[in-house]
């Protein structure tokens, strides 16, 4: 029986001591962060590659400001699907504030990257929360118009992971 406890209480501070920095990390942000969940984060990194699991909280950062400019590309596209169907000519035009906002996100994203790199994170955050805007952005050009937005996905996906970079780089300046 002590021998089972024992060895039952090596194997907790092994799986304790392996929680990866990934898992650690948004543990944190989204206790801090309502809007952020738990299981989003944890599967965005691992989606991304497999050192990342390793890596330490500035590339991490890094690597979260990457993830959304990936789903804002991604966005885009799905914009310009949705404009190429569209015959309406109103509802064109909010795709088209939509695209004009994930364009510009994709601009801050990549100074925002370039910024986490050379430590500047007050840069970053300025730049991380424009580019989070696109989401809400995107949003407020239909809700607006009183019409049902056809990137609620999209726009949820990418505030999400925009959030995540942006209380991580906020998490370096403590
Ligand atoms: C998580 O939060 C704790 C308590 O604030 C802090 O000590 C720790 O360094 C944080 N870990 C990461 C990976 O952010
Ligand atoms: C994984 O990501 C890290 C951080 O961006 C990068 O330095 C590394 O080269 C990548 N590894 C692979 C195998 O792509
Ligand atoms: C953001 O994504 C676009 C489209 O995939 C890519 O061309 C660009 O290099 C990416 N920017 C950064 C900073 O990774």
């Amino acid at each position: 029986m002590r021998t089972f406890c024992y060895l039952l209480l090596i194997s907790l501070f092994t799986s304790l001591c392996n929680a990866s920095i990934v898992e650690e990390t948004c543990k944190n942000i989204s206790s801090s962060h309502p809007n952020i969940a738990y299981d989003f984060c944890v599967s965005s990194f691992k989606s991304y590659n497999a050192s990342s699991q390793a890596a330490d909280q500035r590339t991490l950062a890094m690597i979260a400001s990457r993830l959304a400019n990936s789903t804002a590309a991604k966005t885009e596209a799905r914009i310009q699907q949705l404009m190429d169907e569209e015959k309406n000519q109103p509802r064109k035009n909010r795709l088209d504030v939509c695209m004009e906002e994930y364009s510009n996100a994709i601009d801050e994203l990549g100074n925002a990257e370039q910024a986490i790199e050379a430590e500047r994170d007050i840069d970053a955050q300025i730049f991380l929360s424009a580019a989070l805007d696109a989401a809400s952005n995107c949003e407020d050009a239909f809700s607006e118009a009183e019409d049902a937005c056809p990137l609620a996905t999209e726009d949820g996906e990418y505030g999400q992971m925009a959030a995540i970079a942006l209380a991580m780089v906020a998490a370096l300046r403590r």
